[in-house]
């Protein structure tokens, strides 16, 4: 597919995002490791949520150290991968689509930003024993925000980089990524 047919998105982007998410008969999509990677970090989250869900219940004295886990846990997780976007996949994307003050990628970055201050704001929550319930749900609400969030990028985001960019280039952007989960391997190392 021609590189000028992939730098707008029109009223029919919808359309065009459902035709650019096919991947290419002779290769793998260059987003192919982020989205295996992201794979793992959903399994990872989900695990999370189990935890989460289980606080209220927790014996008094077990909860504020149960919430402080979470919370660095989901930090851990989640602030490696956020970064690498921030530095890699949002300047990229904005420039086959749509560079300049309304860039792009404006939305998704916002995004990061309410996520970081609601780890924040679970941060200064977690030593408070009392408020597991009201820990639990501002967690099952950041939870719920980054898997839409996820989504968004893999429908939209993604697929403007498996149409425009090449095979070498992909790898390039994937260096560097964040390992998909601890103790894993780098995106990079093989
Ligand atoms: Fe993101």
């Amino acid at each position: 597919m021609p590189r000028s047919e992939t730098t707008s998105f029109s009223p029919r982007g919808a359309d065009l995002i459902a035709q650019s998410g096919a991947p290419r008969p002779s290769a793998p999509p260059v987003t192919a490791p982020l989205r295996a990677a992201r794979a793992q970090l959903r399994q990872a989250l989900a695990a999370l949520a189990e935890r989460v869900g289980a606080l209220p219940s927790l014996p008094l004295e077990q909860r504020a150290a149960a919430m402080g886990r979470v919370v660095a846990e989901l930090d851990e997780r989640l602030r490696p991968h956020l970064e690498f976007e921030e530095r890699t996949i949002h300047p990229v994307v904005d420039k086959f689509a749509c560079e300049g003050p309304a860039a792009f990628s404006a939305s998704m970055r916002y995004e990061h930003v309410i996520i970081y201050r609601w780890l924040a704001e679970l941060g200064r929550q977690a030593g408070e024993a009392s408020a597991a319930v009201a820990f639990s749900r501002r967690a099952d609400n950041l939870l719920g925000v980054v898997l839409a969030h996820f989504e968004l990028e893999e429908e939209v985001l993604f697929p403007v980089l498996d149409r425009t960019m090449s095979a070498s280039s992909g790898r390039a952007l994937t260096l560097g990524a964040p390992a998909p989960s601890r103790g894993a391997p780098p995106l990079d190392a093989e």
